[in-house]
């Protein structure tokens, strides 16, 4: 291993390295941590230092882990490239979980620090005016985390995701919710630019696969458990059972503690998470987990497992322990990786790009001017863009490569949490849908093991995603009374109690059908009146146009299934013929006298056979006359004897020839 030096930058008074035997141990002095590599016996002198900014929430997994994974990218480059001429020197600001302070670092860091580029922010919030200030002073903002696709429509160039937009799991998201048949899906997500970046591509997605989104619960950042508690209500009462939730583990851990609470972890509702809970899923709270969060299923960035990845996670377990003791098991999740993978393109970048002009042009200040008016313009941020817009390199997640200033979507895992962990059931990739495993050639749809999904409430079979009743409601059924075709329904009144008793054919079906269905139903009969067919009078439309209005919930009757009326309300299959039929007169027209015998001789009939007398007598003629006599003579006489030929073949076809 080649011994590192970490030192502290000047400005920051402390200057700590221990011997050669490469432990370190630091002392986190100050906001600045400068962090130079180089190896044994490198000309120091000839490295150029080059400033980059690090924003990113320290208290927070995702910061830590982030932070620790650059500075170990950073060393595992420069001591594989030790003649690289440029070492980057990180500066590295604690955002503390606040927007402001994600800005008023990322200005301090342009302004004063002037860095070719800033790692980070975080939070897809914090990002957000972050953005516009790279843009602004043509600072590369590259974040391995902010991944709300709203944040591109802010369209600066100088955004560089080292990571996917949430987005690219909306495909996958729909395929499940096909798969499974669910019509209706409710999206549950945080209140803020983070949850609502999905939304839109998620309902598109849900659209094309014909899924309706029949509300959607949008849950404060800062909601209160109360106030979770009464969203989950809301949703309660619903008929929906199916819900999408798209938020953060901190918040999405207590949504489910909460859901679990009031029986919503139970049987018959279908949980699906984004990749924003599943992802991170390792580093929650495995209690939660194992409590509330059961027979949830989940979409998940899928990284290929690579020796060059295990090697990563083991070293970088033991670096990190060694310098956080107190933190026990550490995990990484795939943000790591990303870190990862976006120092490494960004030091590969800075190297490319050389280090003429790493200044910035200030402006003049005037008497009045802010912070922001006279912040810096680098003169190196379209080059240095430039050179990570064509990067590509083999990173830990795979191969690195940024279309349109982000990751290219790929694969996503389909997992269902059993016990403490989320347990793999599929895949899902862009070109082939959901997969059982990669490597199968089984290229059909929907192929997943379907079966193996342990769903809330321990249940195995595939929830249906809705409830008919789930507040007791009941059922409002009309049912025609009129004056005939009594077979089919007949409504009679009990006067003395203003009561109505239903019976017939079409009632019994319906109630059959009712008791048919593993669920119970509660439904009221409402008689509805018939005028007496005028046209004045109440008709069959007329009870439909009450269903399409929603003023009852169905029609049981005789009721015929007529193109426009199918317009307006789904019927059921015809379970029954109308028993209407439609008498027409025929008229017989073939004719029955002596001559029938002749019908089917018809024309071309007769045409052929008159062909085929003269043909016969030609070839008969073209054979004999040659040899024989009696084909001879005038011409009449050879037409006659050659046509009485092929005359006579018909006639005397079984006896001696006479003529010959
Ligand atoms: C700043 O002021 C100096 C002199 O006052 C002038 O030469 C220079 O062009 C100004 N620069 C800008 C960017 O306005
Ligand atoms: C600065 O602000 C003061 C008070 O608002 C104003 O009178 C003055 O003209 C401003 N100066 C410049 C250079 O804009
Ligand atoms: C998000 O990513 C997907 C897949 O990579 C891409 O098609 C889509 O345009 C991206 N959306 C935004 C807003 O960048
Ligand atoms: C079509 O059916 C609807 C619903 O029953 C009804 O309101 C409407 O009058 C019908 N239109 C025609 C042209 O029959």
């Amino acid at each position: 291993m080649i011994p590192s030096r970490i030192s502290f930058d000047a400005e920051m008074l402390l200057f700590l390295a221990l011997s050669f035997s490469a432990v370190i141990v630091t002392f986190c002095v100050g906001p600045t941590l400068a962090v130079a590599q180089s190896s044994n016996n490198n000309n120091n002198a000839t490295t150029i230092p080059v400033n980059v900014g690090v924003v990113l929430d320290l208290e927070t997994w995702v910061g830590q882990m982030g932070l620790s994974c650059i500075t170990m990218s950073l060393s595992d480059f420069y001591s594989s490239n030790p003649s690289y001429k440029t070492r980057l020197v990180l500066n590295v600001r604690d955002s503390k979980r606040d927007e402001v302070a994600a800005a008023a670092a990322a200005l301090d860091l342009i302004k004063n620090e002037q860095v070719q580029a800033i790692i980070g922010p975080q939070g897809s919030m914090q990002a957000d005016f972050v953005i516009h200030l790279g843009n602004k002073s043509h600072v590369p903002i590259i974040s391995f985390s902010a991944t709300s696709p709203s944040l591109s429509s802010i369209r600066s160039s100088y955004f560089v995701r080292a990571a996917q937009n949430d987005s690219s799991q909306v495909n996958a998201i729909s395929t499940v919710i096909q798969a499974f048949g669910w019509k209706e899906a409710v999206l549950v997500y945080v209140d803020n630019k983070f949850g609502e970046g999905i939304i839109p591509s998620l309902t598109n997605a849900l659209e094309e696969v014909g899924t309706q989104v029949p509300y959607r619960s949008l849950i404060s950042p800062s909601a209160t458990d109360d106030q979770i508690l009464q969203e989950l209500y809301k949703l309660m009462t619903m008929q929906t059972r199916v819900f999408i939730v798209h938020m953060l583990p901190t918040l999405g851990s207590r949504l489910f503690a909460k859901a679990k609470e009031v029986g919503m972890m139970s049987e018959g509702y279908v949980w699906i998470l984004t990749n924003g809970i599943t992802d991170l899923l390792s580093s929650m709270d495995s209690s939660i987990v194992a409590s509330s969060m059961q027979g949830v299923l989940g979409i998940k960035t899928y990284i290929p497992d690579t020796p060059s990845l295990d090697n990563f996670m083991a070293r970088w377990k033991m670096k990190f322990q060694k310098e956080n003791p107190s933190i026990l098991n550490p995990t990484l999740n795939i943000f790591g990786y990303r870190a990862y993978d976006a120092a490494r393109a960004l030091a590969m970048a800075i190297e490319e790009m050389g280090t003429t002009n790493l200044t910035f042009q200030v402006m003049n200040a005037s008497t009045n001017a802010t912070d922001l008016d006279t912040i810096g313009v680098s003169q190196n941020g379209q080059k240095l863009l430039q050179e990570l817009a064509n990067m590509t390199f083999t990173g830990l997640t795979g191969n690195v490569r940024l279309v349109d200033g982000q990751l290219e979507s790929s694969m996503f895992q389909i997992v269902n949490i059993n016990g403490y962990a989320a347990r793999e059931i599929g895949f899902w990739t862009l070109e082939k849908g959901l997969l059982r495993d990669l490597y199968s050639f089984n290229t059909s749809k929907y192929f997943i093991n379907l079966i193996s999904i342990i769903w809330p409430g321990d249940s195995t079979s595939v929830p249906k995603g809705w409830e008919i009743s789930p507040n007791g409601k009941r059922l409002k059924i009309l049912v025609p009374k009129k004056d005939s075709f009594f077979q089919f329904v007949t409504v009679t009144q009990d006067p003395s109690r203003n009561t109505f008793q239903v019976t017939g054919y079409c009632i019994d079906i319906f109630q059959a059908v009712i008791e048919k269905l593993p669920y119970d139903v509660a439904y009221d009969f409402i008689p509805f009146f018939f005028t007496d067919g005028s046209s004045a009078g109440s008709t069959y439309n007329d009870m439909i146009d009450q269903v399409f209005y929603k003023n009852y919930d169905a029609v049981v009757g005789d009721t015929t299934i007529i193109a426009n009326r199918s317009l307006y309300v789904d019927f059921t299959l015809p379970y029954t013929e109308s028993g209407v039929a439609m008498l027409v007169p025929y008229k017989d027209s073939k004719s029955k006298n002596a001559w029938v015998f002749l019908k089917p001789l018809t024309w071309d009939l007769w045409l052929t056979t008159g062909c085929f007398f003269v043909f016969i007598a030609l070839v008969v003629w073209i054979l004999e006359h040659q040899i024989n006599e009696e084909f001879r003579g005038s011409i009449a006489h050879q037409v006659g004897t050659s046509f009485w030929f092929s005359f006579s073949t018909m006639v005397f076809a079984q006896s001696n020839h006479p003529s010959l």
